[in-house]
């Protein structure tokens, strides 16, 4: 046989796998109700697997930290690539985040998700040996009000800062010697009542090209 009979008799079945080579950067399916628009990936055959996020069939799209934490995703907007997750519950009758125990969220170094600016984080129950500029720890911070609706972190000292670019964007970390429970509030205007604060913590990913 010549080589270009080869060739020729190999064409249809190169051509045949063109689809599967384009699959591999399509969108992943639906998890549940939700659109998994790209490059998020639920699994290796679909999406980026830099974007690697959680479809658990009963409770929806997940976001799991660099330490194994699943926190749920409530929505996505991938114009603005970002992904809108619930803050970690409060244990019942304690004023601790239940992802205490892991330092609170973490991403890897290198994964292309951060911590958007949008994001004012309150911290509970907080030591004064936390009490360092930019956090806003005085009595009239913000976070009392969240401290209300939370009765057992009430009368225990609380912070807020705004998670701007002057620092790391990977992680909001809680600890047993600084502050032990946190919630983020997006995109809060100054003197945005309480009812109107969007709870939640804002993560945006950097495009791939
Ligand atoms: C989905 O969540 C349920 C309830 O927490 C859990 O038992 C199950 O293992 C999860 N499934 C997957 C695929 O993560
Ligand atoms: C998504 O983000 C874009 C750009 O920031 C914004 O204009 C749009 O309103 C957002 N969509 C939703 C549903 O929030
Ligand atoms: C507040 O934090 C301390 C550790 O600094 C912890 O021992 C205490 O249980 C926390 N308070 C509540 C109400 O969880
Ligand atoms: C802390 O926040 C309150 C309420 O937004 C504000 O009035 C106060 O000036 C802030 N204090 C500092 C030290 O930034």
């Amino acid at each position: 046989m010549k080589p270009t009979f080869i060739m020729v008799s190999l064409l249809p079945l190169l051509l045949s796998l063109v689809p599967f080579v384009y699959s591999s950067i399509s969108n992943c399916p639906k998890c549940g109700k939700m659109d998994v628009p790209y490059p998020l990936s639920t699994k290796d055959s679909c999406g980026n697997l830099k974007y690697k996020i959680h479809c658990n069939k009963t409770k929806g799209l997940e976001f799991i930290s660099s330490d194994g934490f699943h926190y749920k995703i409530i929505s996505i907007n991938s114009t603005a690539n970002t992904l809108f997750i619930m803050p970690p519950l409060i244990k019942k009758d304690t004023c601790q985040s239940i992802d205490l125990p892991v330092g609170g969220f973490r991403i890897e170094d290198d994964s292309p998700f951060y911590v958007s600016s949008r994001n004012t984080v309150l911290l509970l129950n907080c030591s004064d040996n936390i009490l360092l500029s930019p956090l806003n720890c005085s009595s009239n911070s913000i976070c009392r009000q969240f401290e209300e609706k939370e009765s057992m972190c009430m009368d225990l000292l609380c912070c807020s800062f705004l998670k701007d670019a002057s620092m790391t964007n990977h992680r909001i970390r809680v600890r047993v010697e600084g502050c032990t429970a946190y919630t983020s509030v997006v995109d809060m205007k100054p003197g945005d009542p309480f009812q109107s604060w969007n709870f939640g913590i804002e993560l945006q990913w950097s495009s791939p090209f």
